[in-house]
């Protein structure tokens, strides 16, 4: 894989997934809304290129696309990687809450994947989409991020097979506990709470995330389209 677009750059997993698929060779356009301007860095192997962006704006995504096209003709991957956790219980949630979850999640995803279908050559391109867990099952307390993982799923599954004529391939991975700021803090008696439900008995770390994603956004996962990667330590086992 030679140029990667991925969202959510600057995040604890978003990081590792940079400076992996970087030191892997890859050119990595790299999107947040946390960065500001645009600036370059090279590694041995790759090199990034991170800029400010917001994954839920349509102009973003086309501004982007013209950029990306212009400087590099086309991508071979995307990893769909940025998301924001509100947690709010479904008897809590209010419609802007849900609509902004939704916002960067879902349609974030979707846009995403719209971009990088029209940015792959004709041999095509894998898209990954970083989902979680808390698709798998009902995540109470967290109803829109919970909601918005599942319909993640539900778009890998149609992309897959809308793109499987071009060769793009789209899968799913669904890490579990991952020590990131999306956690929180973690206390001492937090970790203990947290760990306590996952038989690995510890948090992820981003670059085992990264690693997963790393393969499925490469030629060597080249059968593999429209599947789900669970990496949680077993949690939901
Ligand atoms: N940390 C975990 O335990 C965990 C578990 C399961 C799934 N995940 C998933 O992993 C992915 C990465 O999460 P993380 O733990 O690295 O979180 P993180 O909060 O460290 O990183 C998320 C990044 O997304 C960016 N972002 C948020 N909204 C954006 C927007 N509108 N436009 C552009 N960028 C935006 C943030 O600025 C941040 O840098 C997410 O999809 C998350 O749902 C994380």
């Amino acid at each position: 894989m030679k140029t990667a677009i991925l969202t959510g750059a600057a995040g604890g997993i978003g990081a590792a997934i940079a400076t992996l698929l970087a030191s892997n060779g890859a050119t990595v356009i790299a999107l947040d809304r946390s960065f500001t301007g645009v600036s370059e860095q090279a590694t041995d192997a790759g090199h990034i290129l991170s800029t400010s962006f917001d994954v839920s704006s349509e102009a973003d995504w086309s501004r982007i696309s013209r950029m990306v096209a212009e400087r590099f003709g086309h991508i071979d991957a995307l990893v769909n990687n940025a998301a924001i956790f509100n947690p709010v219980p479904f008897l809590e949630e209010s419609v802007a809450g849900f609509q902004a979850v939704t916002g960067v999640n879902q349609i974030g995803t979707f846009l995403g994947m719209r971009a990088a279908a029209a940015l792959m050559p004709a041999q095509g391109g894998a898209i990954v989409n970083v989902c979680s867990t808390g698709g798998l099952r009902g995540f109470s307390g967290a109803f829109a991020y919970s909601t918005s993982k599942w319909a993640i799923r539900g778009m890998t599954k149609v992309a897959a097979r809308e793109l499987a004529n071009r060769n793009i391939r789209v899968n799913a991975v669904h890490p579990g506990l991952v020590d990131t700021p999306m956690l929180g803090e973690n206390t001492a008696q937090n970790l203990t709470k947290m760990t306590a439900s996952v038989p690995l008995n510890r948090l992820a770390r981003p670059d085992e995330i990264a690693r997963l994603v790393a393969f499925l956004a490469s030629p060597g996962s080249e059968y593999i389209t429209g599947s789900e990667f669970t990496i949680d330590g077993g949690q939901t086992i």
